[in-house]
């Protein structure tokens, strides 16, 4: 086992977060790996949003909470999409064949770096629902997603509160060998 490994055998996501930002330089190490993710005929058509603004993070929550009460979904009282982490990186890319690979690449060595770092984090699909709330037009401004990119995923980043989570158990026979 070397130090890569145990990082990624040991992510888990993390829906609790002490309210603390994370230092400059260590959010910056985050975005350089993010940047170095591979992407589809090294076209990097993708955009980072990095939001460390309480209010900010909390008006997207607001947001996507009244798209998904539009839609019609079960939330919890009190729930936060971002479990109240003091950094969320909003990822978008130009729509173009593989794009949303791209993005997963990305999103997935922010989570790696983020813990490889001490810090916990979370992939959420969820602020899509954004878009159930508000226009694509006014959304993307507040995302500062610019013009001719869709938003994909967002991470949520900080340091974990109380014990990490146990792995959940794994799906097996995924995998066929062809010797
Ligand atoms: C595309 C994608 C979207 C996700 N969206 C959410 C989300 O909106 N909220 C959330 O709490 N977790 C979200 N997750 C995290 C998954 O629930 C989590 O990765 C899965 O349960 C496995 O747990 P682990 O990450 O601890 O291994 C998302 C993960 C992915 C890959």
């Amino acid at each position: 086992m070397n130090n890569t490994i145990e990082t990624i055998l040991s992510r888990r996501s993390i829906r609790a977060y002490e309210n603390k930002q994370i230092p400059e330089p260590d959010l910056k190490a985050i975005i350089e790996c993010a940047i170095h993710a591979p992407s589809s005929r090294n076209k990097q058509e993708w955009h980072l949003t990095v939001i460390t603004n309480k209010e900010r993070i909390d008006e997207i929550n607001r947001l996507a909470i009244e798209g998904m009460t539009r839609l019609g979904l079960e939330i919890e009282k009190d729930s936060h999409i971002f479990y109240h982490a003091p950094c969320v990186i909003v990822l978008s890319s130009k729509i173009a064949g593989f794009s949303e690979i791209n993005i997963g690449c990305m999103v997935e060595n922010i989570a790696l770096a983020a813990k490889s770092l001490g810090y916990g984090s979370c992939v959420i699909g969820q602020t899509r629902y954004l878009y159930h709330k508000a226009n694509k037009i006014d959304v993307d401004r507040i995302l500062k997603i610019p013009e001719g990119y869709e938003h994909d995923i967002s991470i949520c980043l900080g340091v974990p509160k109380g014990n990490e989570p146990e792995a959940k158990p794994r799906r097996e026979r995924v995998v066929d060998y062809i010797y």
